[in-house]
């Protein structure tokens, strides 16, 4: 039975139900359904019936507005990010699995900000201090004049943001924070939504820039970031593959600037390293590249990037084969492979088929579609791909090469890298590459079979 004024609320989705269900009827999920109390938030009135709204002043849309003012942090990749510095005022929310960095780079952050004047705070909910000041130490970070504080009562956080004043203010993590004015469990919907409302409301009226970290977990035990994204003004992931030091911070959503912007950065001994031409970063310079292997010319943000795909496709032991995929999308996969199958008579049914993204980097590109396409090619037919050539474009389901964005800018900078061949969309041009235009999937499979590249 439900209490009076008790409303179940979904940790994965934070749709709220009236009763208890084992599946969550908006999106499906598991044992998601958690009990919360409704209450209004501390100050808010009950709504009066006879109160009149006031007239609003509308504007024109010609009328000027000064550019926002930017907080320059220093650290680059990060300002890149969020579109040339931190606006004052503005909430970010930056999400990222546990132990992926998040901690780290805000740390790093702060104390460059501070190291400029800009007066910071990071206050931890999972940390103690001696833990931060001792990491901040082996980054060699413990100069920059950042005010530390570990605390998780939003009261308290939200009464010494006011009396004291500051620029910007790191909070380590959101799902920590607890507000008294709510009976539900730290890190549910309901405390994670008010925590956030508040401190969005702290910015806006302080002109204090508030960057939340938010923990991202695949079981629903602690309210998602999601719930929160609308909230604030902009939501950057970070992002990276365990046992790959590269790291990329990405935005998702941003009210000051564009979002098609990464920074890309280096887990090293003493914390991040910023790296500024990530364009052969993912490619693997070791050795000769083997059957299986095609390099992506890329387009991260505005910065081409080239990336090895790695494929290996192999006689499956079981019943039903294994598809394994690392760095690119499995339904993607799933769409190459069906048309390899049906358009090019390719048959990979019944072999397991690995797929890599070497180096760590998520590409989401559909100008991958022909890379990932080569790679797989190349491993079945076991001829590998010249060592000179690079691969892009998209790959419609009858089969056809589609163009892509920007196909100067990725052959420019593979020609910048040595590489002097392009596989990709017809009636490309290239200046110094050589342009091997396919119009089908099928004939670029025949050219990878046949090693037809002279
Ligand atoms: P952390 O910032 O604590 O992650 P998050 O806040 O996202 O949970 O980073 C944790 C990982 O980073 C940890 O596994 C160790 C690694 N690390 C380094 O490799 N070098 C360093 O200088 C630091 C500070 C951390
Ligand atoms: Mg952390």
């Amino acid at each position: 039975m439900a209490r009076d004024g008790a409303v179940y609320v979904c940790q994965s989705c934070g749709a709220t139900q009236t009763k208890w269900a084992g599946q969550c009827p908006a999106c499906n999920a598991w044992n998601s359904l958690v009990e919360e109390l409704q209450t209004r938030p501390p100050g808010a009135l009950a709504p009066s019936r006879s109160a009149r709204g006031r007239g609003l002043a509308f504007q024109g849309l010609d009328e000027s507005t000064p550019a926002p003012p930017r907080i320059s942090t220093g650290v680059d990749e990060f300002d890149r990010v969020c579109g040339g510095g931190v606006v004052p005022g503005s909430a970010i929310l930056l999400g990222g699995d546990p132990g992926v960095g998040k901690s780290t780079l805000l740390l790093q952050v702060a104390a460059s900000a501070a190291r400029r004047g800009v007066r910071c705070a990071y206050i931890s909910g999972e940390e103690a201090i001696e833990q931060v000041r001792g990491r901040a130490q082996r980054m060699g970070l413990a100069d920059a004049p950042v005010r530390l504080a570990t605390e998780t009562s939003l009261r308290d956080i939200l009464e010494s943001l006011k009396r004291e004043k500051f620029d910007l203010v790191v909070i380590d993590s959101i799902q920590t924070m607890w507000s008294d004015a709510h009976e539900a469990a730290p890190g549910s919907v309901t405390q994670v939504r008010a925590a956030t409302g508040e401190l969005v409301r702290l910015a806006k009226k302080h002109g204090v820039a508030v960057i939340l970290v938010g923990h991202v977990t695949k079981e629903g035990t602690i309210a998602g970031p999601r719930v929160i994204e609308h909230m604030v003004d902009a939501v950057l992931s970070f992002e990276g593959e365990r046992g790959y030091p590269f790291r990329i911070l990405r935005g998702t959503k941003n009210r000051f600037g564009a979002t098609d912007e990464i920074g890309v950065f280096e887990m090293g001994d003493a914390g991040l390293g910023e790296v500024t031409n990530p364009s052969a970063l993912f490619l693997d310079t070791s050795g000769e590249r083997a059957a299986g292997a095609a390099v992506f010319a890329g387009i991260e943000g505005s910065r081409p990037v080239l990336v090895e795909f790695q494929a290996l496709v192999a006689p499956s032991a079981y019943g039903t084969p294994r598809r394994a995929v690392v760095g690119w999308d499995s339904g993607r996969l799933a769409m190459v492979l069906a048309v390899l199958e049906s358009r090019c008579g390719l048959s990979l049914g019944n072999r397991d088929v690995y797929l890599n993204v070497a180096g760590g980097l998520r590409v989401s590109e559909p100008a991958a579609d022909l890379a990932a396409a080569a790679a797989l090619a190349s491993s079945a037919l076991d001829e590998a791909l010249p060592q000179d050539c690079v691969v892009f474009g998209e790959i419609s389901l009858s089969g056809d090469i589609r163009p892509v964005s920007r196909m100067e800018s990725r052959m420019k900078e593979a020609a910048k890298l040595g590489f002097k061949r392009v596989l990709g969309p017809q009636d490309l041009e290239g200046g110094s590459m050589k342009i091997h235009g396919v119009t089908r999937l099928a004939d670029a499979i025949a050219r990878i079979g046949e090693s037809r590249w002279e």
